[in-house]
């Protein structure tokens, strides 16, 4: 087996020659940036259960416990976070011309803040809140939270901009990302599990098209082995400068 950093120029140097990048991200690359995953070691499901606090049926039953209880935390964790090396490392890849779009996971918007500028928010966004009622939509920051759950002037209830368990993917991100999956030349799939689908079935996708498919994890993954060919075991934020070293090296 190669040594990590034989791996890492091995990798940088396929990134190099890709044409169509594509990142799948998961909360991993975020752990970084101070907001816990939601499976493993800390993770946000081994304290709650969520199907009682994560499904579009346990919010419509009781919405103030589920604003109280998650995601009254999530907003603050989001609220304080900021881009680490990892989503600014994807940001430079898209500047430099081989990463071309982003299909994420995650709600907190971390892949804009870097600067990246072709987003797909496959689970929606934490920063839009929208009334159940009257539709009016809200930017997170703007909402009273000081009674629970937030309420819209009509007396509807605010909801996160985000699917829940039991809610459909938009039918848009779904298609933009099965496309993008379907014609880019090289996957970087960082920090995911890669068991929810159907975001899990991006890579399926990119390595059926045959892509090269390399993970950023420090654990392996239901992918790993199979349908990735790479993986790089490590924290994102790390791994992500030494490979853009490499890549700027090779670049230059
Ligand atoms: N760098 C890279 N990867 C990391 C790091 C790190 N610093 N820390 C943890 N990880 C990895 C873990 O090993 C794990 O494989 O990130 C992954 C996080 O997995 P999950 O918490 O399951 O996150 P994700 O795959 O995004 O979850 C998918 O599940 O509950 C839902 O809707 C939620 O979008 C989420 C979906």
């Amino acid at each position: 087996m190669a040594d990590s950093h034989t791996l890492i120029k091995k990798v940088a140097q396929k990134l190099s020659s890709a044409r169509n990048a594509v990142a799948l991200t998961g909360a991993g690359i975020s752990v970084e940036s101070g907001i816990p995953p939601f499976r493993g070691k800390g993770g946000v499901w081994e304290r709650f259960d969520p199907m009682e606090y994560a499904s579009i049926d346990a919010f419509k039953k009781n919405p103030a416990k589920v604003w109280q209880v998650l995601l009254k935390d999530l907003n603050q964790l989001i609220g304080n976070a900021k881009p680490n090396d990892a989503h600014k490392g994807l940001a430079i890849l898209e500047k430099m011309g081989i990463l071309k779009t982003v299909i994420t996971q995650n709600v907190d918007g971390l892949h804009q803040k870097a600067g990246n500028t072709d987003v797909i928010e496959f689970h929606g966004n934490f920063a839009i809140n929208y009334c159940m009622d009257c539709g009016r939509r809200m930017d997170t920051v703007s909402i009273d939270l000081s009674q629970m759950p937030p309420r819209c002037d009509c007396g509807g209830i605010f909801r996160p901009d985000c699917v829940f368990f039991g809610e459909m993917i938009p039918p848009d991100s779904l298609l933009r990302s099965q496309q993008a999956a379907s014609q880019c030349d090289f996957m970087l799939v960082i920090g995911t599990s890669a068991v929810v689908q159907p975001a899990a079935h991006m890579p399926v996708l990119a390595h059926n098209s045959g892509a090269v498919i390399v993970e950023i994890n420090p654990e392996s993954t239901p992918l790993t082995g199979y349908i990735s060919h790479h993986i790089l075991l490590g924290q994102a934020g790390t791994l992500m400068n030494q490979l853009i070293d490499e890549v700027n090296q090779i670049m230059r």
